[in-house]
């Protein structure tokens, strides 16, 4: 069984990215008037607490959200990014007070976003998380809108493609603890192109040095092009991957037919991210696009 748990990451430099970039997506597709699917192929928890046991192990917040909400509330500081203000809104949401207590997962973002015509799938193995989630998600009362399917999210996903509305996000958010997630992302991606080939798909990957991570954005580009779809690509370094300080030190987003306003927000936001989360002097991004 996985031993990956996100309430110990959760917040962190990663999901800033990720989650922000998330947020952007999804206004953007909420502007239409058509239903919705989204599709979280790796839900996790849904909320976390950044307070609690988990969350205070590694503290990864602290060098995430929380540096962003103590700009944000500096008043000498500039004001972030429309992107970074928005995701900081989002998040404080879910909290009483200027306190950042309580981070939304995916599940969480993504359902607050949707409208009450758009349906959510969500995907978790774990049965911790599955029951953390399946409790999360009940407290919304939300009804038919949200599904919380135990199942493998590469997998489940398929049968919903393409979706009756002809309009679906698709997360794939994978820990990458087994090896084979990384061959398994771009398949998915080419075969879910294949099904549904106007969906926008984000994928989140680790930035290690491991071949497999290391081959996946070219895989995943190799996917789009030959699909014949635009794609984004960012990428968020905050430190060094090897030396004296452990964890993540960077992370990348890659996006099938993302929207159009999306590259010029995270050329702006991207630079703030990595001024405010970097946490040595490699400390960097990347932002490429194609098709
Ligand atoms: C990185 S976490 C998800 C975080 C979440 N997407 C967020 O942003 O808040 C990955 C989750 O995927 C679950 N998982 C691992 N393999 C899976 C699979 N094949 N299908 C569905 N869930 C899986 C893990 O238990 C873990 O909770």
């Amino acid at each position: 069984m996985f031993s990956y748990r996100h309430a110990f990451h959760a917040g962190n430099h990663a999901d800033v990215l990720k989650h922000s970039v998330l947020i952007a997506t999804l206004q953007h597709l909420t502007a239409k008037d058509t239903a919705l699917m989204a599709l979280d192929t790796h839900a996790g928890a849904g909320l976390y607490r950044l307070d609690g046991d988990y969350a205070r192990t590694s503290a990864e917040a602290d060098e995430g959200i929380l540096k962003l909400a103590s700009a944000a509330s500096n008043a000498s500081s500039p004001p972030l990014p429309a992107l970074l203000q928005d995701y900081l809104a989002l998040v404080q949401r879910f909290n009483q007070g200027a306190q950042i207590r309580v981070y939304p997962g995916s599940p969480f973002i993504l359902q607050h976003l949707l409208r009450e015509r758009d349906k959510l799938k969500l995907f978790e193995l774990h049965p911790t998380d599955l029951r953390a989630l399946a409790g999360n998600v009940a407290q919304l009362n939300a009804g038919r809108q949200v599904a919380v399917i135990q199942e493998d999210g590469f997998e489940g996903m398929r049968r919903f493609l393409p979706p009756p509305s002809r309009r679906a996000l698709v997360l794939c958010d994978p820990s990458y603890e087994l090896k084979s997630d990384y061959a398994r992302v771009p398949e998915m991606l080419q075969d879910a192109l294949k099904r549904f080939a106007t969906g926008t798909y984000a994928v989140w990957y680790p930035i290690i040095p491991r071949p497999e991570a290391h081959d996946l954005p070219r895989r995943l580009k190799s996917a789009a092009t030959k699909a014949g779809k635009s794609w984004l690509h960012a990428s968020l370094t905050v430190k060094s991957g090897a030396g004296a300080r452990p964890g993540l030190g960077a992370s990348g987003m890659f996006l099938v037919n993302p929207p159009h306003t999306l590259q010029a927000a995270l050329r702006e936001s991207l630079p703030r991210m990595v001024e405010l989360l970097g946490q040595d002097r490699n400390a960097c991004h990347q932002l490429e696009s194609g098709g």
